[in-house]
């Protein structure tokens, strides 16, 4: 697994950001480290999943094994773009002064990213924050970035910035924290999807965006909720089953079997050619996390993640059963 210090996690709503990013935390502390995991601009998925209060301070959760730490927080970018000029503007009175004005308000409203800029800005601060003895602050810093369209508008805004400012404050910090990005030692992208045409095809396309565009280095291209592959005979038997539902009465149990074989083999074949066609456009294996079938997922549930992301038996690349 890459080790790097910065790890950003990206996908399309609701495929499991925010519960990847938890696990990531929780299996790097498992090792030893101190970790801080960061939600940018989200709704506190990535706090509920560690289960401590959202708050851009970060909180400690009681999940991760000791000696590891794992500490949360909550990025909003207007909040680092205030908490940023006071360290411009130390005289509280007058940076007051200057946020209430209608000129910053509009300056804010109209500077395409700002926002998105200042928190990747507070990303990069919290990496290189350092201890008394200069050791760094944070073993790793997994970061939860929005939705797609809005992760990547996070990870593109740097380079924008830059650009738009040929030169002075803005043009360097937008520099440093682009380079920051960009260096494959130091930062990589974890790209989440579901084994579902749609979600699949959004991370294709998220993939390309990475290499083509933005010049970062993936990490893990992970497959959340995956099903667990049937057993080799599964495709015979179910047509064997179908055979005898045939002549038997409606609601038999043969009927009610064999609808239910047919319709979780199908989904198999969907998941299953979903991934072997992402393996082979993106030339990158993919990591399967399982399904877990439960009502509330929960410490354990996270648990089990954590251990299927650090190598532990899951539901493995031929699709075979974990023990
Ligand atoms: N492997 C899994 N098995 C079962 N449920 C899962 C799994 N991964 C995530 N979930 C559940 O799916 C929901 C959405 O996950 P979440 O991590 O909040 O997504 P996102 O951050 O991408 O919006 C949550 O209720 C979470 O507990
Ligand atoms: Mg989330």
């Amino acid at each position: 697994m890459a080790d790097t210090r910065l790890q950003i996690v990206v996908g399309k709503g609701g495929v499991g950001k925010s519960t990847v990013a938890a696990a990531l935390a929780l299996e790097r502390a498992a090792r030893g480290g101190r970790v801080l995991a960061l939600e940018l601009g989200g709704s506190g998925g990535l706090a509920r999943a560690l289960g401590v209060e959202s708050s851009s301070d970060p909180v400690k959760t009681s999940q991760a094994a000791p000696p590891g730490e794992v500490y949360v927080a909550s990025v909003d970018g207007e909040a680092a773009l205030s908490e940023y000029l006071a360290l411009l503007v130390p005289v509280r009175r007058l940076l007051r002064g200057v946020m209430a004005t209608r000129f910053y308000k509009a300056f804010v409203g109209a500077a395409p990213g700002l926002r998105e800029l200042m928190a990747v800005g507070k990303v990069w601060y919290e990496c290189q924050k350092t201890n008394d003895d200069g050791s760094p602050t944070w073993t790793t810093v997994i970061v939860e970035a929005g939705a797609t369209g809005h992760s990547l508008r996070y990870l593109r805004m740097p380079e924008v910035a830059a650009r738009t400012f040929a030169s002075g404050l803005v043009h360097r910090e937008a520099v440093r924290v682009g380079d920051m990005l960009r260096d494959p030692d130091y930062c990589r992208v974890h790209v989440v999807a579901l084994p579902e045409q749609m979600p699949l095809s959004e991370a294709r396309e998220v993939l390309v965006a990475l290499d083509e565009e933005l010049g970062m280095e993936l990490g893990r291209l992970i497959v959340n909720r995956c099903r667990q592959a049937a057993p080799p005979a599964a495709e015979r038997l179910s047509g064997e089953l179908a055979t005898v539902a045939s002549s038997g009465p409606d609601g038999c149990l043969a009927t009610v079997l064999a609808d239910l074989a047919a319709r979780e083999l199908s989904w198999l074949a969907i998941q299953e050619r979903g991934l072997e066609r992402i393996e082979r456009d993106s030339g990158r294996r993919v990591l399967r996390l399982p399904l877990l079938v439960v009502e509330e997922f929960g410490p354990a549930e996270l648990g089990r993640l954590a251990g299927v992301l650090a190598g532990e038996p899951g539901v493995n690349a031929g699709g075979a059963v974990s023990p």
